[in-house]
């Protein structure tokens, strides 16, 4: 008897620890961490803007958060997000490098009753997405393609495309967003497609599936890598004949493709002039649109899709249910998502948009009038 007495002080004090680390992980408002945000890299100022947004949101929340980045690898995106659930994490934040990719990292969350946003980039093939925070990635490839057609004259204008990583699931939305306006004036012989067999032998089609999106972006693919896009328009402007050259459009994905894009066409003698679109706003960009060596960017505001994450991650960490406005298929499911709009700038409106709107500061640029 006496000796089963001795030991109940020493299970109950096992027990109460066991209680008392549970309580911690389980609840980050008790000291351990509350939101894990894990970006894709820091090699690209799109991604670094988000982390310096992010920081800004985050200094006065009473929710502890960390930020790690994946640098471009799946295994480490899964690393991290393994790291965070050992901190405790109640909601994860997450752009994923790669879609599919993604889907074991987060199911992995989910088994511990982690809450998934999917940031900026869907991750798809999987039911462990609870919501997803984006930009209407649909629009933002339509305001290119409508740039390149109300800043181009006449007809055969040569169009190079470029698009995005196959990886990204936004890859194909902004490809789709752009070929919907662009198409009809394919097919009417505005422009006449400059790189891609693939496309030209699409260009019938209005509505391309995924997997036929899914060839054409083989062809024209920089997986968001300025250095593999640089070498595709040398590759592409090395083979194209002088009809192909003069006066052309460039559909290029983002900002930092379009930069090292527009570096090759003003390199080559036969070209006399271009259009090429971009996207993020990255400062780089905003200097070369001041410059004249790119046409446009499609600004996405940060800042909104922050305050979206953090305030959807707070709701859920209250108790309560996030607010949408739509809803995203993944190949799995239909995820529930808020929706930003995005807005075009060019030299015309830079000023208006991206510094009286107190985004960045004037004296980041030279040249600005
Ligand atoms: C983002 C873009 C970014 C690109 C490359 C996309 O998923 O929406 O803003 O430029 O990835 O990182």
């Amino acid at each position: 008897m006496k000796k089963r007495f001795k030991f109940i002080p020493v299970l109950a004090v096992a027990i109460m620890t066991v209680l008392l680390i549970a309580g911690c992980s389980n609840s980050g408002s008790q000291g351990g961490l509350s939101i894990g945000i894990v970006l894709p890299t820091k090699d690209e100022p799109r991604w670094v803007q988000d982390e310096a947004r992010f920081n800004a949101a985050l200094e006065d929340s009473e929710y502890t958060t960390e930020i790690l980045f994946s640098q471009g690898s799946s295994a480490k995106e899964k690393e991290n997000v393994e790291t965070l659930i050992s901190k405790g994490i109640d909601v994860l934040i997450i752009a994923p490098q790669d879609g599919p990719a993604a889907g074991s990292a987060v199911e992995a969350a989910k088994e511990e009753g982690i809450t998934v946003i999917s940031y900026d980039r869907l991750i798809t093939d999987t039911e462990a997405v609870d919501y997803y925070v984006t930009f209407d990635s649909i629009a933002v490839g339509k305001e290119q393609g409508q740039y390149l057609i109300d800043n181009t004259e006449g007809t055969g204008v040569p169009l190079y495309l470029y698009a995005g990583a196959s990886s990204d699931n936004n890859a194909f939305l902004f490809f789709e967003g752009a070929w919907s306006v662009l198409q009809p004036k394919i097919a009417d012989g505005t422009f006449v497609i400059a790189n891609s067999s693939e496309a030209e032998a699409l260009k019938d089609k209005a509505e391309l599936s995924r997997d036929e999106m899914g060839k054409i972006l083989g062809q024209i693919t920089t997986n968001w890598d300025p250095n593999e896009a640089k070498n595709k328009a040398q590759t592409n402007l090395t083979a194209a004949s002088a009809e192909l050259k003069g006066d052309v459009a460039i559909l290029a994905p983002n900002d930092g493709t379009a930069r090292s894009i527009s570096d090759v066409f003003g390199s080559d003698g036969d070209v006399t002039s271009y259009k090429i679109t971009g996207q993020d706003s990255e400062k780089a960009s905003i200097q070369y649109i001041i410059d004249g060596k790119q046409s446009m960017t499609v600004f996405k505001d940060v800042r909104t899709l922050v305050t979206d994450a953090m305030n959807m991650a707070v709701t859920v960490l209250d108790g309560n249910t996030p607010e949408t406005t739509g809803s995203y298929n993944n190949g799995s499911i239909d995820v529930p998502a808020k929706q930003t709009e995005v807005i075009v700038v060019d030299k015309e409106n830079v000023k208006e948009k991206l510094i009286d709107s107190g985004y960045y500061e004037a004296s980041e640029f030279t040249g600005l009038e």
